[in-house]
C-alpha cells in the first residue's frame, strides 16, 4: 500500500469531511448543506464508519425468528465484522465474534440448525452454545488433547453485547451504548403501547441494492412518494393536504437516536394501507390498550433499522452495510396473530405484500415500494461520485428528518 493511501486511511472524520462541511450540515435546515458525495462513495469514509459509528450504536443484525429454536445459528456481518448469532439451550440469543480462537478462521460459515456445539471447519475446535471452549482435538497429538497446558477458559468465543427487543436482534460492539430499553423508549412511547408482542413474522426476505446504506435513512421523507411510488401512492393527496399544501405527516426527531414520520390526524386512508381492508377477511388490528390512540408511523432506530407501524401490520428493514456501494437489506413483515400464517388471511396479506414488494416479488421488479426506492438510491450512488454532488439542499417542510439523520451521524462519529 502506498504511503499516501496509508495516510488517507488513518485520517479523522474532521480531516476527511473538512470543518466547513461539518459546520454546513450542522446549520439550521434552511441554510444547511448535506453530507458530501465521498461519505457515500469512498472506502475511507466506510472504514471510518466501522470504527466511529457502528461500534457505538445498537446495530440491528437480524430478526429473532431467524434463529427460532435452541441450536439455531446464523453468521451475520456488522459492517466488516463477522458475528455469530446463536440460540443457546435455554432459548436465549447470544452473539459472538465469528472468529476461531485457534488461527482465526470463520467458525460458522452458513446458517445451521440443531447444533449442540459451534465447530470450526478448519481444525474442529468446538465451543458450546454459550461460547465455552469444549474441544481442541489432537492439538497435542492426543485425541483428547489432555496434555495441553493452556487455560481453555481464556479461549472461549469472544462475546458481543447483544439484546433482543421483540422481533429485533441488536448488537453493540463497544459495550458502551445505553441499555436497549432506553434506546427503544422513544419508539415504544410513540406507538402508544401497540402490542408488538402480539404479532408474528409472516414474510422474510433478503434483498440487496448497489448503493450506500445511508440512502435508506436519507429517504425518510414522503416528498418523493408521488414521483417514485406513483403507481402505489396514486394521489399526491395521500401525503399532502391539497388545499393547504401542508404534508399529512409530521417529522419527529429525538436526540437520543430516533427519527420518525407520524401520520397527522385527518390524513386520508387508503383501504390497503392498513385500514379496514377491502378483502373478505381483513387483517386483525395490532392490539392496543383500551383508551389508547393508534399512531401510524414509520421510524428509524438509528442507525440501521426501520419500522413502519400500521393498524394491522409491521414492515421492517434491517440494513447491512456491506461496502460503500453495496447494502443487503433484511426485510420482515409481521401481522397481528393469528393473521401471520394460514389461508384465511392470505388474500389480505398478499395485498400488503404486493404494495411493498410488488407483484413481481423481485428486488429489480420496480413495482413495489422497496424496489422503487432501491432504483433511486442506485441512481444517487452514481450521481454522488460527481463533485457537483457535494452541494445539496433540504426542504424545511419535507426533509427535516433527512437533515436530522445526517447531523446525528456526524454527532455520533465525532462524539
Ligand atoms: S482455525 Fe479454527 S480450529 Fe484451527
Ligand atoms: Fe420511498
Amino acid at each position: 500500500m502506498a504511503i499516501g493511501e496509508i495516510w488517507r486511511m488513518t485520517r479523522t472524520v474532521e480531516q476527511v469531511l473538512g470543518k466547513r462541511t461539518i459546520a454546513a450540515v450542522r446549520r439550521p435546515i434552511e441554510k444547511a448543506g448535506g453530507l458530501p458525495g465521498s461519505a457515500y462513495t469512498s472506502q475511507e469514509f466506510f472504514e471510518l464508519e466501522q470504527t466511529k459509528l457502528f461500534p457505538r450504536t445498537w446495530m440491528g443484525v437480524g430478526f429473532a425468528s431467524d434463529i427460532p429454536k435452541p441450536g439455531d445459528a446464523i453468521p451475520v456481518m456488522v459492517g466488516k465484522l463477522p458475528i455469530i448469532l446463536v440460540r443457546n439451550k435455554k432459548g436465549e440469543i447470544k452473539a459472538f465474534h465469528n472468529v476461531c480462537r485457534h488461527r482465526a478462521s470463520l467458525v460458522l460459515m452458513e446458517p445451521q440448525s440443531g447444533l449442540s456445539n459451534l465447530t470450526c471447519p478448519y481444525h474442529a475446535w468446538a465451543w458450546d452454545l454459550d461460547g465455552d471452549l469444549k474441544a481442541i482435538p489432537y492439538f497435542d497429538g492426543t485425541k483428547s488433547s489432555s496434555n495441553t497446558n493452556f487455560d481453555r477458559c481464556k479461549l472461549g468465543l469472544v462475546p458481543v453485547r447483544c439484546a433482543v427487543w421483540h422481533h429485533w436482534i441488536f448488537v453493540n460492539l463497544d459495550g458502551k451504548a445505553p441499555p436497549i430499553k432506553k434506546y427503544v423508549k422513544p419508539f415504544h412511547d410513540l406507538i402508544n403501547g401497540a402490542d408488538i408482542g402480539a404479532t408474528s413474522m409472516s414474510t422474510r426476505l433478503d434483498w440487496d441494492f448497489d448503493a450506500n446504506w445511508k440512502f435508506q435513512n436519507d429517504n425518510w421523507e414522503v416528498y418523493h412518494h408521488f414521483w417514485v411510488h406513483g403507481g402505489i401512492f396514486r394521489k399526491m393527496s395521500e401525503d399532502l393536504n391539497m388545499k393547504t399544501g401542508e404534508p399529512w405527516t409530521e417529522s419527529l426527531q429525538e436526540d437520543d437516536g430516533f427519527v420518525t414520520l407520524k401520520a397527522r390526524k385527518g390524513r386520508p386512508r387508503r383501504r390497503d394501507t392498513g385500514g379496514k381492508g377491502d378483502v373478505k377477511n381483513p387483517l386483525p388490528p395490532i392490539p392496543l390498550a383500551r383508551g389508547k390512540e393508534r399512531t401510524l408511523s414509520t421510524s428509524i432506530l438509528f442507525p440501521n433499522v426501520t419500522i413502519t407501524m400500521m393498524d394491522n401490520y409491521i414492515a421492517s428493514v434491517i440494513a447491512d452495510p456491506i461496502a460503500p456501494d453495496r447494502t443487503v437489506t433484511k426485510l420482515g413483515f409481521f401481522f397481528a396473530d393469528p393473521a401471520a400464517k394460514g389461508k384465511k388471511h392470505a388474500p389480505a396479506r398478499k395485498q400488503v405484500l404486493d404494495r411493498w414488494l410488488g407483484k413481481s416479488r423481485s428486488s429489480t421488479g420496480r413495482d413495489g415500494i422497496r424496489s422503487q426506492d432501491f432504483e433511486i438510491w442506485e441512481a444517487q450512488q452514481i450521481a454522488r461520485q460527481s463533485p457537483v454532488a457535494d452541494d445539496v439542499v433540504f426542504s424545511p417542510v419535507w426533509e427535516s428528518n433527512v437533515h436530522h439523520f445526517q447531523k446525528q451521524l456526524l454527532d455520533t462519529m465525532l462524539g
